[in-house]
Parts: C-alpha cells; sequence; structure tokens
C-alpha cells in the first residue's frame, strides 16, 4: 500500500490531504489545458480533450487506451477494460459472473443502466440452501455450483459492442485475449487471496488445471496463462452471446455444474438477458447525480443518506457531530435495503417513497442531534472486511461519452469452481440473496421476502457505478466491497462536494456503518482519538483502526480549465489511473 495521509475526515483535512497528494499520486495523469477556446460564455467546454480511464489494474486501464488509440469509444474502451480485469483479477470479477455498467452516450445526451446480474437458476429454492436443521448451508450458499447465478457479464459485452460501441467485439476483446494467452505477473494480493480461498479453490479440477498448472498456487512475480480463458474470449468475440451461453462453452459450463452436484438448466443459460433500466436520479447541492437502480441497493441508499444529510451544512460542524449525522443517516438507510429491497421485476420496491425528500425529511426527524440511535431490532454478526471482492472502473472519453461500471463474482474468487476447459470461474452471486430470510450473509447484511430467491430473480446488490455532475466538473465514480460499497461511493460524494480532487478521494480515510452490526467501521486515519471519544460519549460503538477496505476507481473532468485527472485507491498497488490526450 503507498503512503497516505494519516488523521481524520475529507473536510479538515482537505488542505493536509492536497500536502500529502504527491506521494500517491503517481498514477493519476491530469491533462495539460486544451489549447482549444472554451464553448461558451461561462468558460465551460464542450468536449473533454481526450480519454481517462481509471481501473484497478494497469493492464486493464491500458487495454482500454489501446482500444481508444484503435478508434474506439468509450463503451469499445470499457468492453477492453471489464474483459482484462477478468483475466487479470479472478479474485475480484470475471466473465463468470455480473456486473453493472451506467452510460452516459453524448450524441443523445442518454444515460442508461445495463444491469448485467447474474439469475438464480430454478433449482436454486431457498430450502435447497438450509441444513438438516434448517440452518443456512453457508458452504453451498458461498462455494461450488449452488453458490452460482448464471453468468450476465458476457453478455453486457456483446451488448455493448453491438448497441453503443464503434469497434467489433473481436478488436475490443483482443487485449484480453493476448493477456490470457501470453499471462501476466501475479501480484500479493491475488497471491494472498488464493491462499485465502485455496481450500475450496482446490476442490474443482477445473479451477486446479488453471491456478496449480505448474503444481503450485499462484506466487508474486511468477507469470499466470489462462489459455482456456484467451480461447473462450475468442469464441465469444467470434459469435457474440451464442460463443459463451450456447455451443462449446455453454454446454460445458452445464456439464461442470452438473458434475459437481449443482442444478442448471440449458434454457436458463441461452435464455439469459441483460436489462436496460432507467438510472437512479437525485440531487445533492450543486450536483445531479446519476446511480445505480434496484437490483442495486446502492443508489436507493445514497438517496435516502444524501437527502438526509442536506438538513446539515457538514462543512460547518466538528468532526464528531459530522460523523455522528453521516453515520445516522447511514443506519437508516441499510435497514431500509434489509427490509424494503429486491428485484425490481419479482418485487414492488417503494422506489418514490424510499427517494423522496419528505421521507427523508421524517428519517431527519428521528436523528437526534447528540445520540445514537440503537440498531436494536435483531443481534448482529460482525461483517467481515471486504476489500478484494468486486472491482470498478470509470471512463470518459473525447466526445463526453461516460462510463461507470461494477463488476464482480462475490467474494474472493467468487465459487472457488472453474468449469473444466473453459477458464470460467464461476460466481457466488446466490449469496447476496437471503437465503435464509434475517440470516446475515457474508457481508453481515440480512434481507427478507423482497430479496428471497426466485427462478430468473436478480440478487439484490450493493453495487453503485454512479455519475457526478456539477456546472464545472462531470465525474464518474464506483468501488467494490460488498456492502461498503455504498458508503465508498457517499464518502465520495461529500468529499467531492468537499473540493477534493480525484485521487485526495480515493485516499481518504473510511467510516461505515450498516445498521447492523450496530457499530460504526473506521479505517485507521479516519477518525482522531477525540473525536473517537466523543461518538463514543453519544453512544456510538467505534471499531477505530480496522484494516483498510475498499478500491474506489475515479475520473473527472473540468469543464473550465479543460482538464482530466483520475483517481485510482493507494490501498491497491497495481491500480492505475491515466489520460490519453486526443489529437483534435
Ligand atoms: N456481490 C456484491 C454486490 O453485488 O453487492
Amino acid at each position: 500500500m503507498r503512503p497516505r495521509a494519516g488523521s481524520t475526515f475529507p473536510w479538515l483535512l482537505a488542505s493536509l490531504l492536497l500536502l500529502a497528494a504527491p506521494a500517491f499520486a503517481q498514477d493519476a495523469a491530469p491533462a495539460p489545458a486544451s489549447a482549444a477556446a472554451p464553448a461558451d460564455s461561462a468558460r465551460r467546454f464542450a468536449h473533454p480533450p481526450g480519454t481517462a480511464i481509471a481501473s484497478a489494474h494497469s493492464l486493464s486501464t491500458q487495454a482500454g487506451l489501446e482500444i481508444v488509440r484503435a478508434g474506439g469509444n468509450a463503451f469499445d474502451a470499457a468492453i477492453a477494460v471489464s474483459a482484462a480485469l477478468s483475466v487479470v483479477e479472478p479474485i475480484s470479477s470475471g466473465i463468470g459472473g455480473g456486473g453493472f455498467f451506467l452510460l452516459h452516450e453524448a450524441k443523445s445526451g442518454r444515460d442508461i443502466f445495463v444491469d448485467a446480474r447474474e439469475t438464480a437458476p430454478a433449482a436454486a429454492t431457498p430450502a435447497a440452501y438450509l441444513d438438516a436443521k434448517g440452518e443456512l448451508n453457508r458452504d453451498r450458499a458461498t462455494n461450488g455450483p449452488w453458490s452460482a447465478g448464471i453468468p450476465g457479464l458476457p453478455a453486457a459485452l456483446v451488448h455493448l459492442a453491438q448497441k453503443y460501441g464503434k469497434l467489433p467485439l473481436k478488436t475490443s476483446l483482443a487485449p484480453a485475449i493476448r493477456i490470457a494467452r501470453e499471462g501476466f505477473p501475479v501480484y500479493a494480493r491475488l497471491e494472498k487471496g488464493y491462499a485465502g480461498r485455496r481450500e475450496v479453490m482446490e476442490r474443482y479440477r477445473g479451477t486446479r488445471a488453471v491456478f496449480l498448472a505448474d503444481g503450485t498456487p499462484p506466487k508474486e512475480g511468477e507469470v499466470l496463462k489462462q489459455p482456456d480463458l484467451a480461447h473462450t474470449l475468442e469464441l465469444l468475440a467470434a459469435k457474440g452471446f451464442d460463443g459463451f451461453y450456447r455451443g462449446e462453452v455453454g454446454a460445458k459450463l452445464l456439464k461442470a455444474v452438473k458434475e459437481e452436484g449443482g442444478q442448471w438448466r440449458a434454457d436458463e443459460l441461452s435464455g439469459y438477458k441483460v436489462v436496460e433500466r432507467e438510472p437512479l436520479r437525485l440531487k445533492y447541492r450543486g450536483w445531479d447525480i446519476v446511480t445505480a437502480p434496484p437490483p442495486s441497493s446502492g443508489g436507493v441508499a445514497m438517496a435516502e443518506i444524501l437527502q438526509m444529510l442536506q438538513g446539515w451544512d457538514l462543512a460547518k460542524l466538528d468532526p464528531a457531530h459530522r460523523t455522528h449525522l453521516i453515520v445516522e443517516a447511514m443506519r437508516r438507510a441499510y435497514r431500509d435495503r434489509t427490509i424494503y429491497l429486491g428485484d425490481p421485476d419479482f418485487v414492488k420496491v417503494p422506489l418514490a417513497r424510499l427517494t423522496s425528500a419528505d421521507y427523508a425529511a421524517g428519517l431527519r426527524a428521528t436523528i437526534h442531534p447528540e445520540k445514537a440511535t440503537p440498531s436494536d431490532l435483531l443481534s448482529g454478526q460482525p461483517a467481515p472486511l471486504e476489500d478484494e471482492e468486486t472491482t470498478h472502473f470509470s471512463i470518459i472519453d473525447g466526445e463526453g461519452n461516460r462510463v461507470s461500471a461494477t463488476q464482480t463474482v462475490n467474494l474472493l474468487y467468487g465459487s472457488g469452481m472453474v468449469a473444466p476447459g473453459t477458464g470460467v470461474l464461476l460466481n457466488n452471486e446466490m449469496d447476496d440473496f437471503a437465503l435464509r430470510p434475517g440470516t446475515p450473509n457474508a457481508f453481515g447484511v440480512m434481507g427478507f421476502a423482497a430479496n428471497a430467491p426466485e427462478p430468473g430473480k436478480r440478487m439484490l446488490s450493493s453495487m453503485t457505478p454512479s455519475f457526478l455532475e456539477s456546472a464545472e466538473k462531470v465525474i464518474a465514480v464506483g468501488a467494490p466491497g460488498g456492502s461498503r460499497i455504498i458508503t465508498q461511493v457517499l464518502l465520495a460524494v461529500l468529499a467531492y462536494d468537499a473540493g477534493l480532487a480525484p485521487q485526495q478521494v480515493a485516499a481518504q480515510p473510511r467510516i461505515h456503518h450498516q445498521w447492523f452490526p450496530d457499530a460504526i467501521s473506521a479505517e485507521a486515519g479516519a477518525l482522531d482519538a477525540a473525536t473517537v471519544a466523543k461518538l463514543q460519549a453519544m453512544g456510538h460503538k467505534v471499531n477505530a483502526g480496522e484494516s483498510h477496505w475498499g478500491n474506489l476507481q475515479t475520473v473527472m473532468w473540468d469543464r473550465r480549465d479543460n482538464t482530466l485527472s483520475g483517481g485510482t485507491d493507494p490501498r491497491n498497488p497495481v491500480g492505475q489511473a491515466d489520460v490519453l490526450l486526443s489529437d483534435r
């Protein structure tokens, strides 16, 4: 991990972070001002001067830039980045998983939310996940074939190429195919994550063939080649949807799931469809925010929290009171997440009510200015730290197109199961359903009927790919981290609002509260001792100094001076934000 500024939260520390920024800003490359004149009298430029990409690996960022150099737009670059991440970050996402792609199409001015979330196979009933005592069978929920939903990511790549890209899939998938075939150097996070999941992964012969190809687990510095995955990506490039969901790959996926005791039907695989949804929109102070609708809980929770916080001028508060109010807003939004949210194609989500200003005002009125509200409905279980699961990338191109995409296989290395001969590591997204109502999942969050599994239903997510726009700035932002995704993006909004630059936003220390467990999680440096003491006096339990979490990736276009800049999370040393200036 790169050095970070010590001590507290964004506003107080904006100036400290400004001083400290050079220590971790080496990956961000702000572009010099364009020579072109601004488009209007308010001195705002009409187009960015090039493309900015921030992603969790330098190879995926470079794959995206390679495709832009080849004439692609942000959507072609998104395909390249997404597929390359699937190759170099199997710990976090992959074509055996799913994701959400938030798009802004410059020529139409439209924002589009491409939902490529996995779907539940019909066999995956709640009863299938209970043990003999009626308890949740955690092994089945998180490991092997029963933990996997029908993958959505390959369908999203095809959809993006057909509807929004300029280049054929064959071109935009070429970098990922090359990296899969030639290999890439294993990095520390990959090695450590493998060690943590080793027992599960080595149960499956397909997984052993990829990760134990030389007889030993992946080790930092070794080159990991994935020839089967290269072949699968080639079939996807050549045949589109059918290259993955039918034919050779489809048959191998079905066979593998069956061999390991799971049940997927061929029509569930071939019938998978991405869904284009209307994104959720909200306003916070001077910002227009476009974000993820259900089946993500992220946008709804963020809308609730920000609208509750509108009632205070956070910059004027001391750190303890500011943190107290943010935490109380988080607590209330996560309670609603638990109770009301699920796949909108299956359950009626009270979206208008949950995101209305009046509802937020009602919740705000229940926040005591000096006292924590106990989350005492149910006893919570501690949420494990998540930092490596899921991945996010952000892109802005020279035409003004934007992509904010979060993709995932859920927990580290998903289900742990690679389908033999495909290189496809299956997700374990089924654990994001409320498999046993009221029982917390691996992220410590619960759910009830709204998020119970049903055939073809999408499991509730926390992924929150978002755009922020003010009179001056256009921003794409998002993060991985299970239930901690929402609060990372929320803190990013607050930090941008406080005037921080992208790299500072990515680096700022984090706090989190999710209703249950009833405790504030705080990274080292997020809250100083005096603030912790004041919060404790208000009745908060504070877990100060937790290990870091998250991996936020963000890009920003400043329309006033026409500069692009990016922020990549310094908690992840292999991430990269980069800018490619166009020659026009
Ligand atoms: N699997 C993490 C999420 O979708 O929230």
